[in-house]
């Protein structure tokens, strides 16, 4: 195995600071743009308040046991994912290279250019720049956008232009390592964003119609929906993308970590968090489009709308409503969804950039700027006037065959392959919480089967009909292609040899 000498600055690892300095890096991975809006629009489709029932199920067998295994696993072999996983049996490496591979270039290629959205987005707030019709102005004006994949069209020049603040962001961040850089940020993030939730909601609070119109509808449970598996699934779905699961990013930040560090606490609260600011990020959305269903006078089914809709078209239109400093208060929405994805996006970014200095060596700095620079490249087509539709196309394959079978796989490895039992020790050794035989039932058998469950769903649904309704030939090249360029990708680089032997 050829060896290349580490420089000095390799040979030791990087260590968080403090606790806190952790937890806020882990939180800031987990609230994202899918955190934020997603959960909002998932509760209120799947039976308001009653979704927190399978929500909460799905927290406690899939969200605390996976997080608990990725923390354990790597603050036990302190490595990146591919480290980890190379440890563990050295013909699974390519698996950790996938998970940051598919990640890195897949979903944090598009997730930068949301990130840039909500960007464009902040400073069009300051002069409602939307107008009078919101829809227009964000498909047409600034997404440009046509419905045909195949037809990719002009870059957007403001979509690209707020991208590279989003890479310059993330390169700076990551710049000045684990400590210094993104430990030091999300010291700041993190406040920042609670800060800035609580406004919107006090703010929201204020507003007549918010309670009965939005935050009621939001809430009131129907328990009659808890019988569709669509609302499990749903609820499931949720969890692994929310709580950056499979992503490789937990394993890599719980590396940096002291040996003693409290595993099953800090994993719960990671959870707890997460649920928390999701919630109340919900009840302040649903609140503003409340009060737009009673200003307007449109029914509020009419209103809610999926996913992007809801934070670029049916949002606008309700700030624009507002009856007092309208651009102030699409500045706070806009500043947290900004926050909160540069938190996630730079964790994905950490995670491949561990995985190459454990495996070649290169010093941090030199690879910080390179992938970022890559990550820019990357997204570049997300951009154009067909970037909706391909945006659509890799998130849909990756943030559900991608995610999905990644855990599978780190399951099967780690609580088969692995002795489950030896990690179990491990972290109730370190832990003041003690976690039992359920946590490994719920990695050998439980976590899989359901995630072969969402996965079976998913590939019947796409097999009987295209996703989306875009062309088959788009879905294959584009969706499936970005599947298995990333894993061809990543069993060339774990065939390559380590810069040191594996201890
Ligand atoms: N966990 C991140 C999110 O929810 C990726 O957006």
């Amino acid at each position: 195995m050829a060896q290349i000498t580490p420089s000095p600055v390799e040979t030791q690892r990087a260590q968080w600071n403090t606790r806190w300095g952790f937890l806020a890096a882990a939180i800031g991975s987990a609230i994202g743009l899918g955190s934020i809006w997603r959960f909002a629009y998932v509760v209120y489709e799947n039976g308001g308040g009653a979704f927190l029932i399978p929500y909460v199920v799905a927290l406690a067998t899939a969200g605390v046991p996976l997080m608990i295994l990725e923390y354990g696993i790597g603050q036990r072999t302190r490595g990146s994912a591919p480290l980890c996983f190379a440890k563990t049996s050295p013909y699974w490496e390519w698996l950790g290279w996938w998970m940051v591979m598919f990640v890195m270039f897949g979903i944090n290629a598009y997730y930068t250019v949301v990130i840039a959205w909500c960007v464009s987005y902040l400073v069009f707030s300051f002069t409602l720049a939307w107008g009078s019709d919101p829809n227009a102005f964000f498909f047409q004006q600034f997404l440009g956008s046509t419905p045909d994949p195949r037809t990719i069209g002009a870059i957007q020049s403001p979509i690209l232009l707020a991208l590279i603040v989003v890479w310059a962001l993330n390169w700076f961040i990551t710049f000045f390592g684990v400590e210094k850089g993104i430990e030091r940020a999300n010291k700041v993030f993190m406040p920042l964003l609670f800060i800035l939730i609580l406004i919107l909601l006090g703010w929201t609070l204020t507003l007549p119609g918010a309670t009965e119109e939005g935050i009621f509808r939001y809430l009131t449970p129907d328990f009659s929906r808890l019988s569709e598996p669509k609302v499990w699934i749903d609820a499931y779905s949720q969890i692994f993308f929310t709580l950056s699961l499979g992503f490789g990013i937990m394993i890599t930040y719980a590396s940096y970590l002291p040996p003693d560090a409290d595993i099953n606490f800090d994993a719960c609260v990671t959870n707890i968090v997460d649920t928390l600011i999701s919630l109340v990020a919900g009840l302040a959305i649903f609140g503003t489009l409340g009060y737009m269903s009673v200003q307007t006078g449109k029914p509020f089914e009419q209103i809610v709308t999926h996913g992007i809709g809801l934070a670029f078209v049916a949002y606008p239109q309700a700030i624009s409503l507002l009856p007092n400093f309208p651009t102030l208060f699409g500045a706070v929405f806009f500043l947290a969804l900004t926050v909160a994805g540069i938190a996630s996006s730079v964790s994905i970014l950490e995670a491949f950039n561990a995985a190459i200095i454990d495996k070649f060596g290169c010093p941090r700095k030199f690879t910080v700027s390179v992938l970022s620079i890559l990550g820019f490249l990357g997204g570049i087509v997300f951009t154009t006037r067909g970037g909706l539709a391909w945006l659509d196309i890799v998130d849909h394959f990756l943030s559900h065959y991608g995610l999905f079978l990644a855990c599978i796989l780190q399951c099967v490895v780690l609580g088969w392959i692995y002795r489950i039992s030896d990690l179990r020790e491990h972290v109730n050794r370190v832990s003041t919480l003690k976690v039992g035989r359920l946590f490994e039932i719920s990695i050998k058998y439980l976590i899989p089967i359901i995630l072969a469950v969402l996965l079976w769903n998913d590939l019947v649904a796409d097999v009987q009909r295209p996703y989306g309704g875009y062309p088959w030939v788009m879905l294959l090249l584009v969706g499936v292609g970005w599947l298995i360029a990333t894993l061809i990708a990543a069993l060339v680089v774990a065939s390559r040899p380590w810069r040191k032997p594996l201890g």
